[in-house]
């Protein structure tokens, strides 16, 4: 099977497109997915350039979506020609965090889907919603599911509520598409007033371009009457935290998802007790977060927005794409 593979010193230059061996068949409790797609997230860019360090010859990608091909002995939940989409966290099913590493997701400290067949565990894939391409249901192992769990299950979020969304990449167009369809306002922010004009036609109320108006909280305090958002979709991390803080409500709450400023850095933490709010680390989600949030999909008929799809071959195109900013919404792979 056609696969890529990352060379140690890892860089965009050391992804291989290299021929393996067929996986072969299920063993008891797997499945036989041919992959179709997989889709880029700021992780799996981590990843191919060498900041998140991962063993020789690893095939990179945490998002796979594709048709089983075939069910090994015990498997009932899938039937052959099913259309799959993988988990992040394989090994966590349900209930509460209990993992805080990559050592267990595919693309990190496993094989990920940049190749075209994958014999894995049954339960590290959900069923991809119906109608959905496969490139659209890879979206939903890491951005989709992020977005989903930091809004609705950690956050509660029910009509009528405010969110504020940073930045125009994966997780915040998804956040901002199930905002509109939970019934809640949406303020977006980004560095171009191109990408506020297509959040706008998404259905963001509000929108700040956060290079022009650097002061970009007060901005939200003004649409919110002074109040503050209900939830923020913090993907920004130490250099926007600060801000985010001053622009959500008393009792608000924060999701800390993203490192796209840093993995470190001060926190005004007598603002965020005087202002009460809850800050919510998260990873991704579990396997049951994931089987919610496609029969949610189905349910609101939202679809992902897609920037753009490269080749198998053409992964470091579109991991520069990524690495300049230039995509809106999601980069997928499709083969
Ligand atoms: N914790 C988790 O489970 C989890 C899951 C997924 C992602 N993440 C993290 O979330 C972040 C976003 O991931 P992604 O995959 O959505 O990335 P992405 O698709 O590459 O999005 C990057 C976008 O973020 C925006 N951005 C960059 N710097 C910004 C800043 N200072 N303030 C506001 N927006 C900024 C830019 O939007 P504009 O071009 O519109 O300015 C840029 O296009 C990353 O840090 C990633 O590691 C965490």
């Amino acid at each position: 099977m056609r696969a890529i593979r990352l060379r140690n010193p890892a860089g965009l230059d050391r992804l291989e497109l290299v021929e393996l061996p067929d996986p072969g068949q299920p063993g008891p409790g797997e499945i036989r997915v041919r992959i179709h797609a997989s889709s880029l997230n700021f992780h799996d860019l981590g990843v191919v350039i060498g900041a998140m360090p991962a063993a020789d010859g690893r095939i990179p990608m945490s998002d796979g979506a594709g048709v089983v091909e075939a069910i090994g002995e015990g498997v009932d939940e899938f039937a052959v020609g099913d259309a799959v989409v993988s988990t992040f966290f394989p090994q966590w099913l349900e209930g509460e965090p209990r993992i805080a590493d990559f050592s267990t997701t595919p693309g990190d400290g496993a094989d990920g889907y940049a190749c075209e067949f994958a014999v894995r565990p049954a339960t590290a894939f959900t069923r991809a919603p119906r109608h959905y391409s496969h490139a659209q249901a890879a979206t939903l192992t890491t951005a989709g599911l992020t977005a989903w769990r930091a809004l609705i299950c950690n956050g509660g979020l029910k009509a009528g509520d405010s969110v504020l969304v940073l930045g125009t990449g994966g997780v915040s167009i998804f956040a901002l598409q199930f905002a509109k369809a939970m019934g809640a306002t949406v303020i977006a922010t980004s560095s171009s007033d191109e990408k506020l004009e297509r959040v706008k036609a998404l259905g963001a109320n509000h929108v700040i371009n956060y290079r022009r108006e650097t002061d970009w909280a007060s901005r939200v305090l003004d649409f919110t009457g002074g109040r503050g958002v209900d939830h923020i979709v913090e993907v920004g991390g130490p250099g926007t935290l600060a801000q985010s803080i001053q622009a959500c409500r008393i009792g608000g709450h924060i999701a800390l998802i993203g490192v796209l400023t840093g993995g470190a850095g001060p926190v005004p933490t007598a603002a965020l007790m005087k202002r009460q709010q809850r800050l919510q680390g998260l990873i991704v989600g579990n396997r049951q977060h994931q089987n919610e949030l496609v029969r949610a999909i189905e349910a609101t008929g939202i679809t992902p927005v897609i920037d753009r799809s490269f080749a198998l071959k053409n992964i470091a195109d579109a991991f520069r794409l990524q690495q300049a900013g230039g995509h809106f919404g999601k980069i997928c792979l499709e083969f």
